[in-house]
């Protein structure tokens, strides 16, 4: 079968529009707020940098070497006697589990489209109260907004990545980056905005615990879709001259300043309100609404964008999440993107059900196990220990498996030799050092 190809800027694109999604402007807001802000951020940026990026480029690396899945990529860069790497590529199915209550919130933001153009609540407590009320006690409606998103990503995955995803994004997410910066620039007239960049600038470090480090490395891999073979897979679709260290760069920037944007615009509007920021997954669906009250037409106007904007950044993210599995399944068992999906597709919906039920106030003692609700433990399971346990094993693997000579083949003359030797000596010993250190923490000493 021969694979589809990205164009130079295709991939970028992808990429940026892989790790652009709901983990900047939904998750990364909220964690920030439950977290007690500047620290949080501080470490994050930490994970960003110094274990994100070297990870971002191991992964790229690995893709664009072998061409293929992420198992057949583990298989055939292992020497020969490490056929047990080839398991290591399965790491792709975390995807399943994200995919799952990812398409929840999906469908939450579709809903809100509605809600912007309906009935737009006017304060905090009242657009607390509806976000509240519809997580925890309607089923129907979310479930058919739930399924809209469901069957449109999976749509959008058959088209396969070059015809639906590349154009897709080329058009998106600069709107979604216009209206950021109009939200942005609106901001800077709120009373809260000195709070807010108060609140997500200086650090207070009494306000660390083990769970917070271990949610700011877990939402660093998170953000920039790591540890599951999203990028590997992306990669395996690179044009021949592609820059990859160039790339990895850009992806991270780009990737880095929505999230910070999106805090700023949230939180400003969270203080001016005096509302709280420690509210959960609700945050953007409750700091904003009424704000789009306040702007009366043109408030409906950019609500509507914001949210379309934010859904086809969930999208964008959505088909990255399952195209490593659908190509692992297409590629290794020969069968055409509709069979992979309709097999991936049963999987989720399952779960995203499950995942959607756990929130129902009346139902969720069903789909409660070792305390967490099942959307919960999804999330929590993914973020914070499978994807760093994906970028561990993928360090280790460029670091001490992957031939350097081949490393330095492929991006010797992409940066300089003293950055290489770094970007190296992070991969062996301080990306996996620190992984085990903040997973390690979190389990014994909390
Ligand atoms: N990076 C995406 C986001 O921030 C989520 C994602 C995770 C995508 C893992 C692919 C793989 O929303």
């Amino acid at each position: 079968m021969k694979s589809e190809r990205f164009s130079k800027i295709g991939f970028v694109l992808a990429a940026s529009g892989s790790a652009i999604g709901l983990g900047n402007i939904w998750k990364f807001p909220y964690m920030t707020g439950e977290n007690g802000g500047g620290a949080f951020v501080f470490i994050y940026l930490f994970a960003i940098v110094f274990i994100g990026i070297s990870i971002f480029l191991a992964e790229a690396a690995m893709g664009r070497l072998s061409r293929a899945d992420s198992v057949t990529t583990f298989e055939s860069l292992a020497p020969k006697n490490g056929a047990m790497w080839k398991y290591a590529g399965f790491m792709a199915f975390t995807g399943v589990l994200i995919f799952s209550f990812y398409t929840v919130v999906i469908g939450w933001i579709f809903k809100y489209i509605y809600v912007v153009l309906t009935d737009l609540p006017k304060n905090v407590e009242d657009a607390g109260a509806l976000f509240g009320n519809m997580v925890t006690t309607d089923t129907t409606g979310q479930m058919a907004f739930y399924t809209l998103a469901f069957l449109v990503s999976f749509y959008v995955v058959s088209r396969g990545i070059k015809r639906g995803i590349e154009k897709l994004n080329l058009i998106l997410m600069p709107l979604l980056f216009l209206i950021l910066l109009f939200l942005l620039f609106y901001s800077f007239t709120l009373d809260g905005f000195g709070e807010s960049m108060r609140f997500l600038f200086v650090p207070d470090f009494s306000k660390v615990t083990p769970l917070s480090i271990l949610s700011a490395v877990g939402q660093a891999f998170f953000t920039l879709s790591l540890g599951m073979g999203t990028i590997m897979t992306y990669s395996a679709a690179l044009p021949k001259d592609a820059n990859l260290v160039r790339s990895s760069f850009s992806v991270a920037f780009l990737d880095t300043a929505i999230a910070i944007i999106a805090g700023i615009v949230i939180f400003a509007i969270i203080f001016s309100f005096g509302a709280e920021p420690s509210q959960g997954a609700g945050l953007v669906f409750i700091s904003l609404p009424p704000l789009f009250n306040q702007m009366d037409m043109a408030g409906v106007v950019i609500g509507v964008g914001f949210f379309i904007a934010l859904a086809f950044a969930g999208l964008t993210s959505a088909v990255s999440i399952v195209e490593p599995t659908t190509k692992y399944l297409t590629d290794r068992f020969g069968i055409s993107r509709i069979k992979a999906l309709l097999v991936l597709g049963f999987l989720t919906y399952i779960l995203g059900t499950l995942a959607l039920i756990s929130n129902i106030e009346a139902l969720k003692s069903h789909v409660t196990f070792f305390g967490k609700g099942m959307f919960d433990l999804l999330d929590f399971s993914t973020s914070s220990i499978l994807l760093p346990l994906g970028g561990l094993i993928i360090a280790i693997f460029v670091g001490f498996v992957v031939e350097k000579e081949r490393l330095i083949r492929l991006l010797g003359d992409q940066m300089p030799k003293a950055v290489f030797n770094t970007w190296y000596l992070l991969l062996r010993y301080v990306v996996p050092i620190c992984i085990v250190v903040v997973i390690a923490n979190q389990l014994f000493f909390s």
